[in-house]
């Protein structure tokens, strides 16, 4: 065995840092300078089970749920960890580099464009679910996915542009609004819209099995790069991470801000609560490639596995999880409504 290089941050070493080459941000959480007791990862119990639904498909009772849940968060005053505003920080501090790594004062802890990727947003959305679960006392509480990879699913989904609810957001390009098709390639330097609709779904069917299938058939090239404590190499994000991730993010963003803010940027994406449902479809694909591939692909690297970071659960305990805790979604208590994997035909 080698040297442990599993990272971690030193969550009392927090900083001001870029949102943007010419914005300095800060979002570290007040009172980080005073270590807090935290607890060790435990299961949960394994029923019920959440099941993650398409947002496109969901009905009335259970948008009613989520918008009196998702009000309730946004209501929670800033000291709280399970605010809403405190859950979009989270994505600024670990997205930003906020955080030194435990050990290495000076270091920037950065987890986009790297292999902790898919497991630091798979733990964020975790807790994020179960807080607001918790805050209606419903213990099947789902997260929805935006199902941006079927041609059903890719426009927002609707709900999240009722100006009269909590899930509209005012900083976003109004003219991606349904029934516009998401560009999953998109540039804002193209042509805006480069296709019409139909044309669109079928690019992007096509551009799906380049990310899913045909570009990923290595474990790096899906999972991006190998990321180690005191690493400041590693900045090449996998497949779906740079594309359709990052560019919905800039799709859905405003292009009346610099940064097309908010989704445009990782400092301020959390602010949106579309940013939920378009994570929840990033980890539903990873579980689709791992199956893909039977699961012969995933890192098995102990580095990786015993990378950790910390996160407040729905009881207010400061919770530190592993990268191996996230590795299956059934002891994690919830699943994916399976949709059908239209992309896999359209080998272009
Ligand atoms: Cu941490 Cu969608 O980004």
């Amino acid at each position: 065995g080698g040297k442990n290089l599993a990272i971690g941050p030193n969550l009392t070493a927090c900083h001001s840092s870029y949102g943007r080459p010419d914005l300095l941000v800060y979002c570290c959480p007040p009172g980080f300078q005073t270590p807090v007791p935290f607890t060790d990862f435990k299961f949960p119990d394994p029923s019920p089970v959440r099941v993650r639904r398409p947002a496109h498909l969901l009905n009335e009772s259970f948008i009613a749920k989520y918008n009196k849940a998702l009000s309730i968060m946004k209501s929670l005053p800033y000291d709280d960890p399970r605010s809403f505003l405190r859950q979009a920080n989270l994505h600024c501090q670990f997205c930003t580099g906020a955080y030194e790594m435990l050990n290495r004062s000076g270091s920037e802890l950065n987890i986009h464009r790297t292999w902790m990727f898919f497991p630091w947003h798979r733990m964020m959305i975790y807790f994020h679910e179960r807080i607001l679960g918790s805050l209606i006392g419903d213990d099947t509480f789902a997260l929805p996915f935006w199902a941006w990879d079927i041609p059903d699913g890719m426009t927002i989904p609707d709900f999240y542009v009722d100006e009269s609810s909590p899930f509209f957001h005012s900083q976003r390009d109004f003219s991606h609004f349904p029934p516009r098709v998401a560009d999953l390639d998109y540039s804002p330097d193209d042509n805006d819209p480069r296709f019409d609709g139909k044309e669109q779904t079928e690019t992007n069917l096509a551009f799906m099995y380049n990310r899913m299938v045909s570009g990923a058939k290595k474990t790096e090239l899906f999972m991006g790069c190998t990321y180690k404590a005191g690493d400041k190499n590693c900045d090449s994000p996998g497949t779906i991470e740079s594309a359709p991730h990052n560019t919905l993010h800039t799709w859905i963003g405003s292009g009346l801000n610099p940064g097309r803010e908010d989704m445009g940027k990782f400092y301020s994406a959390a602010k949106d609560p579309v940013f939920y449902a378009h994570h929840s479809n990033i980890d539903r694909l990873w579980e689709v490639w791992r199956d893909i591939n039977d699961r012969k692909l995933d890192i098995d690297d102990s580095d990786w596995l015993n990378s950790f970071f910390l996160f407040y659960d729905e009881n207010l305990n400061l919770v530190k999880i592993k990268v191996k805790d996230v590795l299956d979604i059934t002891k994690l208590g919830y699943s994916y409504e399976e949709v059908a994997r239209p992309w896999l035909s359209h080998r272009p």
